[in-house]
């Protein structure tokens, strides 16, 4: 092994022996020599007992060029440099440090730290990457009050930007200018940014609840400005909602976005600078589609949220990352759940949750919300930290109810601001605030895996009561075998048979109290009898999917139909939609690979036939509730499975359904296909939705007029929502050569938009789909070192093309291996990204398990693998 492999371990926490009090930051910018200037004013940390603990400080992939201490120039005898660290010995109590380094910006391909994308610069710091600029006590823990200046030349760089305010600027010689920031708030290392370039802005205002203004400011190249008025209103959205729902003001007077394409996340909230990859900045109808605009509204105020859950409190350490992560998904989740249609989102966001947190925490990368320990902290930015981190939060919420939430909040700030906290803090705040006892509960960060709630009932006709007996489990995770009860809240309605809720009234309780409650499970098994109950009832459970787990109850088929017409929660209703057609689906999955036959049960196509022509209701939960499961959670809940054989089972269902439910599809396509302008808000949005389902429905039948269909929405569509819907049918049917080639014609110039382009091949169910995917590797906008294509092309086909993917002959899993060994050498975190395509592999069949093992086994020996990629593979192969 040519690395080291060393873990770094929760518990090892221990507090910084100095704190750096100010740095001052000078960056000479030059795209292969960079220098930086840091002054560093450092002290012992007044609250850690270590006298005579030398000073480390972190530092990567930099040249030093010189030491101060307290203004004398150290020989290179009395420090000691290693490839990771510089020491000093010998400081007492306080000291001046000034360090120079040089660094190299267009060799950066890993884009963390000061990296170059199209001749601009900017940086990347969170998690470890403000190593990579200067030596520095690089951990969050350490926060500091930051000055930087910029020179750099004028022409080619007339915009200098990093955190705070502006407090200077001027000219220099050999056509160069500075300009000089100041950020008033401390903050750790990995909230520093840095953008300097050839950039134009649209700026727009924010009037704050008590009068101030502050000025927006959304950053892009010149080419790109008519596409940044959807993210600033996003941001001004943001602002009023934080203002109202948290009493969240904004604290400087500026607030940037920048917008580069290459980029290894979404976004990052840098203080006052927040840097976005151009996908969730860039839209206008033409080039974005509705979830694009969604998308953007939903990132703009996720970062924008940081500002404070992130920024002022901040992390301690890398393994509280779901304190800023989760409670800040949470709180983009509400602000979207606000200003579009709650439910549509809350269902959203439990399909995505399912289809991949679940499978992460079944799988060999599972680990809790807060992990323990890590060998790259890149990889913990997962679904488990931020999805169910999220859900954890709204848990609390739902204990608590939205008042005690809020004065939980509160505490939080007021105890916490301006300081480096840990998860148990944060609920700390929220029991005291609420007097509330919430120690169990806690389990939720430290237990992985996802608890499983077994549910009966019975009925008593004679005394009129209903029983509910939930019996909790969790299955063991790697490291964890056996597991405590859960502290869960789990909501629910009774429905009868006229498909009215029932007063919900507990044995014990005088008086009926609502049609929804919150149960509090926190035993292994439990039960709860309603009394007055006047007829059997259909329990509605885990109303708003009120926590992540899964759960079964002996649902008739009839009751889940009943369901899907009757239940008053909409995220219920979905639910019973969504569990008929999965059980369905199961079950023609195991009759096709015994080589049998089923006909689809008349009553589910008839629940969808009344979906479809009831015109009273949303259009957007008609198309969620059309939508038949994904592929991947399916192949969480069958095992052995052949993702061939699923592939085509979903699809033949999809095709018979489209037979069956032939005329109301034509008739709801026509009324929705009005030809209407475009417009984004949500009752558009939900009708395109509707009318782009019952599309890809018509698109299974093999008729000449569907073929003319989509032909025509392709070409007459005035926005990218009904074109991407039509050309991706028809990339789908018989291959859309001319629309594809229409499509890149039009669009070449435009990044994002051919990404889209290369996902749709990617992704095409189509005969020869991986060797199409090698040959776009070689299109002129295809590029192996920009991360937006890499997952447009490769990941897409990794791990959304299921069939082509986990193709008998094994093609695809050597061309994903190749890929990460490729990619590790220049991207490491986009590299181990990819590696988890094969985290599931326990799952299938025996010969498809054997292929997979042996290229894990085949990257985890490659030389000079990165750890981070290592410690995917390594994983996936101890499962
Ligand atoms: N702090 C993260 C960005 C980040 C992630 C930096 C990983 C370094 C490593 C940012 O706030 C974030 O969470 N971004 C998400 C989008 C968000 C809407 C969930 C992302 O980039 O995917
Ligand atoms: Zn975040």
């Amino acid at each position: 092994m040519s690395k080291s492999r060393q873990a770094i371990h929760r518990l090892d926490y221990t507090p910084p022996a100095f704190l750096i009090d100010r740095v001052d930051l000078n960056f000479e910018l030059d795209e292969t020599a960079t220098r930086v200037t840091s002054r560093l004013v450092v002290q012992r940390n007044p609250k850690v007992a270590s006298a005579d603990a030398p000073l480390t400080i972190d530092g990567e992939d930099l040249t030093l060029e010189s030491v101060k201490l307290d203004g004398a120039l150290l020989t290179p005898a009395q420090f000691e440099l290693t490839p990771s660290s510089l020491t000093l010995p010998g400081i007492e109590q306080d000291a001046i440090i000034e360090i120079v380094t040089r660094l190299n910006p267009a060799a950066n391909t890993q884009l963390m730290g000061l990296y170059l994308s199209n001749g601009n610069f900017f940086t990347q710091c969170e998690a470890e990457g403000f190593r990579r600029i200067t030596y520095y006590l690089d951990r969050p823990d350490v926060m500091t009050r930051f000055t930087t200046t910029i020179i750099a030349d004028k022409t080619r760089f007339p915009v200098l930007l990093s955190n705070g305010n502006r407090v200077g600027e001027g000219v220099l010689d050999r056509n160069r200018h500075w300009v000089k920031w100041v950020d008033p708030f401390r903050k750790p290392a990995y909230l520093f940014a840095l953008v300097a370039g050839k950039l134009v802005s649209q700026t727009g205002q924010h009037t704050t609840s008590g009068g101030k203004t502050v000025h927006i400011e959304v950053y892009v190249e010149p080419g790109d400005l008519d596409k940044c008025e959807h993210a600033l209103a996003a941001a001004q959205k943001a602002m009023r909602w934080d203002e109202e729902r948290f009493g969240l003001v904004y604290d400087l007077d500026t607030y940037m976005i920048v917008a580069t394409s290459d980029f290894n996340m979404g976004a990052m909230e840098n203080k006052g600078l927040n840097i976005f990859n151009t996908k969730y900045v860039l839209a206008k109808p033409d080039t974005a589609t509705d979830a694009d605009f969604d998308g953007i509204d939903s990132v703009v105020a996720h970062e924008y949220f940081h500002n404070w859950t992130g920024n002022r409190v901040t992390c301690r350490d890398w393994f509280q990352l779901s304190l800023k992560e989760g409670l800040t998904v949470y709180r983009d989740q509400e602000f979207s759940s606000d200003i579009g249609s709650r439910a549509v989102a809350r269902i959203q966001n439990v399909r995505t949750l399912r289809e991949l947190q679940f499978a992460e925490d079944a799988g060999p990368q599972a680990h809790p919300v807060r992990p323990d320990s890590y060998l790259e902290i890149n990889n913990f930015y997962t679904m488990t930290v931020y999805e169910k981190g999220a859900e954890v939060v709204r848990m609390i919420a739902t204990l608590l109810g939205r008042d005690g939430f809020r004065k939980g909040m509160e505490l939080y700030f007021r105890r916490h601001d301006g300081q480096a906290v840990t998860c148990d803090d944060f609920v700390a705040a929220m029991a005291d605030a609420n007097n509330a006892d919430l120690e169990q509960f806690k389990r939720w960060y430290s237990q992985a895996g996802i608890p499983q709630l077994d549910c009966s009932s019975d009925y008593n006709e004679a005394a009129r009561t209903f029983t509910l007996t939930v019996r909790q489990s969790c299955p063991p995770t790697p490291g964890q075998p056996e597991k405590l009860p859960f502290h869960i809240p789990l909501a629910l309605g009774l429905v009868d048979r006229r498909g009215h809720d029932l007063p919900l009234q507990l044995d014990g309780e005088t008086m009926p109290g609502g049609t929804t409650r919150v149960l509090e499970l926190r035993e292994a098994e439990q039960s709860f009898t309603f009394v007055n109950v006047p007829c059997p009832p259909v329990p509605s459970l885990l109303r708003d999917f009120s926590a992540p787990v899964r759960l079964d109850y002996p649902w008739t088929q009839d009751d889940l139909i009943f369901l899907v017409a009757c239940d008053s929660d909409a995220f219920c209703r979905w639910e019973a939609a969504n569990t008929c057609a999965s059980r369905l689906l199961k079950e023609l999955y195991l009759a096709a690979a015994r080589n049998e036959k089923i006909v689809l049960p008349a009553g589910f196509i008839d629940s969808l036939r009344c979906l479809l022509t009831e015109p009273e209701l949303d259009p957007a939960l008609v198309a969620l509730m059309l939508e038949l499961p994904g592929e991947r959670t399916l192949l969480e809940e069958i095992d052995s499975v052949d993702p061939g054989l699923l592939q085509q089972v979903c699809q033949s269902v999809k095709q018979q359904l489209a037979r069956e439910l032939r005329a109301e599809l034509l008739i709801r396509y026509a009324q929705l296909n009005d030809g209407e302008p475009y417009r984004y808000d949500s009752i558009e949005v939900a009708q395109r939705s509707l009318k782009n389902v019952c599309l890809s429905y018509l698109a299974e039948l093999d008729e000449p007029m569907v073929g003319e269909m989509l032909a025509n929405q392709y070409a007459r569509a005035d926005n990218m929502t009904d074109r991407l819907a039509a050309l991706k049918a028809l990339v789908n049917r018989d291959g859309g050569e001319a629309q594809l080639a229409d499509f890149a014609a039009r669009w070449q110039d435009d990044a994002l938009v051919m990404d889209k382009w290369f996902t749709l091949q990617a992704t095409s169910r189509r005969p020869g789909a991986l060797s199409r995917v090698e040959k776009l590797m070689d299109h002129p906008a295809f590029s192996l070192r920009n991360p937006n294509k890499v997952r447009a092309l490769i990941s897409a086909f990794c791990q959304q093309n299921l069939a082509h993917f986990h193709a008998a002959d094994g093609y695809g899993y050597a061309f994903a291996a190749d890929r990460i060994i490729e990619i590790d050498k220049s991207n490491p975190q986009i590299a181990a990204r990819l590696a988890s395509c094969f985290n599931r592999w326990p799952r299938l069949e025996p010969k498809r398990q054997a292929m997979i093992r042996a290229e894990l086994e085949r990257i985890s020996t490659t030389e000079n693998l990165s750890n981070g990629t290592f410690e995917i593979v390594s994983k996936a192969l101890q499962a």
